[in-house]
C-alpha cells in the first residue's frame, strides 16, 4: 500500500463543515432545502453537512463522471439523473466533493438550473482554483488547495481510498 500524507484530518474537516452549515442555517432560516449529492465523491461530505442543517431538508442524488485515472477529460457523462419535479420550485443546495477544471460543476449547475429551482447554490468541499479551465467558482467551498491529487473522505483514485476518514495525498 502507498504512503499517504494527511492534508486535512477528520477533526479539521468536521470543524469546517460546521462553519459552512452555520452559513446555510442563516441563509435558509425557516425554509425547506433540497440538498443534492453528486455521487460518489461527495457522499461523506454530504451526509455530514446535511446532518448539521437545522431546517427541513430533502435529499436527492445525482451521478456524473468525467474522470479516468488522474486526468479530467472535459466530457461529462450523466450516469444517474435527477427527477425534474424534485428540483422545480425548491431551494437547492448542490453538494460537490471537489472543483478541479470546473467542467463538471459547470455542467451540473446548468443541468440543475434548467429544472427551475426556486433558488440554487453549490457547495464544494475542496477547490483546486489554479487548475480551472472554465470560469466558475463554487458559491461555498471548504478548503482551497494546491494542484495536488487528493484522496479520502469520499474521494478516490481509481475507486480506491474513498473510505479514509481524512483527506490525503498519495506519496509516490
Ligand atoms: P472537474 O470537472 O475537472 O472540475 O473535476 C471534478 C471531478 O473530478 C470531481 O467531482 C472529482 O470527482 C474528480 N476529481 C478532481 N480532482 C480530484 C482529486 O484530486 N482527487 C479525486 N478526484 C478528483
Ligand atoms: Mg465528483
Amino acid at each position: 500500500m502507498e504512503k499517504i500524507k494527511i492534508l486535512f484530518t477528520e477533526d479539521e474537516i468536521k470543524a469546517r463543515i460546521k462553519e459552512i452549515a452555520e452559513e446555510l442555517n442563516k441563509k435558509y432560516e425557516g425554509e425547506e432545502v433540497t440538498f443534492v449529492c453528486t455521487l460518489k465523491g461527495a457522499v461523506f461530505f454530504f451526509c455530514d453537512l446535511v446532518k448539521e442543517f437545522k431546517g427541513d431538508a430533502r435529499i436527492e442524488f445525482l451521478r456524473v463522471s468525467s474522470y479516468e485515472g488522474e486526468s479530467s477529460t472535459g466530457k461529462i457523462n450523466l450516469k444517474f439523473p435527477l427527477k425534474a419535479e424534485s428540483i422545480y420550485g425548491k431551494n437547492v443546495v448542490l453538494v460537490e466533493d471537489i472543483v478541479d477544471t470546473g467542467y463538471t460543476l459547470k455542467y451540473i449547475r446548468n443541468y440543475v438550473k434548467e429544472m427551475n429551482p426556486k433558488s440554487y447554490v453549490d457547495v464544494s468541499l475542496l477547490d483546486k482554483k489554479e487548475r480551472r479551465k472554465v470560469e466558475i467558482d463554487p458559491d461555498f467551498s471548504g478548503f482551497v488547495i494546491d494542484d495536488l491529487f487528493v484522496i479520502g473522505y469520499g474521494l478516490d483514485y481509481d475507486q480506491k481510498y474513498r473510505n479514509l476518514p481524512y483527506i490525503g495525498v498519495v506519496e509516490k
